[in-house]
């Protein structure tokens, strides 16, 4: 058998070393035996064990000093200490050490074979989770990330280097450019990862909902309020809280989170206990923080607070060497998902994508590829299996003659109620073919005041 679990046991009394290395043996696991530290050491060098059993006393080397190499060299390698001459410095040495556990003589079978056992459950479990770690990685880390340009190997960079702190992050992108997908990655490769990963969008809650969500509230704390609630805050505990949207957040929640922030610790609403939380922020936001501050709908104190760590996620438009890639992923998980080969683009639908400005970055070209995928015909995908707007190359530019629309804001409010004309005023189209949240669209349509479209 393959599996077999291998011991080494480490001792100079003959008898013993017979006696026990029957008795595993006959419960199936594969027995070496040493009779000193040094035949120890070169057993342990010419094969991988799982566990090894130490006697203290022996002659050149006692077990405690082998422990102490073993654990040096041999991560993974499980160690009993068995002796008969029990004291409670070696105890507390050995566990100090990393021992498993520490056994007396004469010894008692039925409790080793059961530490044996423990160590068999243990290292299953820990492959369990180290199969778990590697599942979530391969679904959400930064190796998802696709992109080779610089811009974009800055940002898988950056995410190597603070997932393993706990530090805040703010990821700073237009809408689309993947920002969520930094926030995942940083989660899943750091310490927290099978820890709850809880999100929240700022965006989506009204300023009183925002406040019970994210802190909780007791039981009568208001109206309505029938029993307690506990708050993503508390939710998050060990792990990671993820911020959406942060720029959406009202001035008055934002000096609440400032306090969370700063001391790791709240209150429900309408309780009194002060709640202690260890949670690790992520924040995004597509809008200018900055400007935001000076017209003082963001709150400076914050900011400082959250821009330790700022990764900037680039536009598709400053990155365009990635759309082929980008292009192929796609194209790949589309087809897989719909049990198609992958189709093939002619040479006219590259340049058309390559030439449009992406103001949906890559969300707008992913949904681009699973449009061109279902409708393309024969297996080639053509211009006319492209969006219309990617088709035309019409992003909403206005004409050159009505200057004084050249801000990004005025260029944006065009496109915006050039696709609403598009769609007929269907506002989930829209945002489909903007490439954007629908209730960012809702927000935007506010913001620039569109009127319904005169179709
Ligand atoms: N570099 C990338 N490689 C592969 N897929 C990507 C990449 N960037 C983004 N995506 C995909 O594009 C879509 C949008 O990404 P994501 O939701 O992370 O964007 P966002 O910046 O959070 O957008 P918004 O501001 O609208 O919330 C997702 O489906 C994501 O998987
Ligand atoms: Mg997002």
């Amino acid at each position: 058998m393959e599996n077999r679990l291998k011991i080494l046991i480490v001792d100079d009394e003959a008898n013993l070393l017979k006696t026990l290395s029957d008795i595993l043996q006959k419960h199936g696991y594969e027995v070496s035996v040493a009779r000193n530290a040094r035949v120890a050491l070169e057993t342990m060098g010419k094969g991988a064990f799982d566990i090894a059993l130490l006697d203290v006393r022996m002659p050149h080397m006692d077990g405690v000093e082998l422990l102490e190499r073993i654990k040096e060299k041999h991560h993974g390698l499980e160690v009993i200490v068995m002796t008969a001459y029990g004291t409670i410095e070696t105890a507390i040495r050995s566990t100090k050490l990393g021992a498993f556990a520490y056994m007396l003589k004469p010894l008692d079978i039925d409790e080793m074979l059961m530490n044996v056992q423990k160590i068999v459950k243990l290292k299953a479990l820990r492959e369990e989770a180290r199969f778990l770690q590697w599942q979530l990685e391969e679904k959400h880390g930064y190796k998802n990330i696709i992109g080779k340009s610089r811009p974009i190997r800055h940002v898988v960079e950056t995410i190597k280097k603070v997932s393993s702190s706990n530090s805040t992050v703010l990821t700073i992108g237009e809408s689309g450019t993947g920002k969520e997908m930094v926030a995942d990655a940083i989660h899943y490769s750091s310490r927290r990862y099978a820890k709850p990963y809880v999100k929240i969008n700022c965006a989506a809650f009204p300023e009183n909902l925002l406040e019970s969500e994210l802190f909780g509230y007791e039981k009568g704390a208001f109206t309505g309020a029938d029993r307690q609630k506990i708050g993503k805050f508390e939710v998050a505990h060990g792990g990671t809280l993820f911020l959406d949207e942060i720029g959406d957040m009202p001035l008055a929640m934002q000096a609440k989170l400032l306090r969370v922030l700063e001391g790791g610790a709240f209150e429900r609403l309408g309780g009194n206990d002060l709640i202690k939380a260890d949670v690790r922020f992520i924040a995004a936001t597509n809008q200018d923080l900055e400007k935001m501050i000076e017209e003082k709908c963001f709150r400076s104190d914050l900011f400082y607070r959250l821009n330790t760590v700022v990764i900037n996620v680039p536009s598709l438009l400053e990155r365009k060497e990635d759309i082929p890639l980008l292009i192929e992923h796609f194209l790949e998980k589309f087809s897989t998902q719909m049990s198609k080969k992958a189709p093939r683009l002619v040479d006219e639908t590259v340049d058309l994508m390559m030439s449009y400005p992406w103001p949906g970055n890559v969300r707008e070209l992913a949904n681009a590829i699973e449009r061109a995928t279902i409708f393309c015909e024969d297996g080639i995908i053509k211009p006319s299996d492209l969006p219309p707007n990617v088709r035309e190359g019409h992003v909403g530019l206005p004409p050159a003659h009505t200057s004084g629309e050249h801000t990004l804001e005025a260029l944006e409010k065009r496109h915006i109620t050039d696709t609403l004309r598009r769609t007929k005023g269907n506002k989930n189209e829209a945002a489909r073919l903007l490439g954007i949240h629908r209730e960012t669209l809702y927000k935007k349509i506010k913001k620039f005041n569109i009127k319904r479209p005169t179709v």
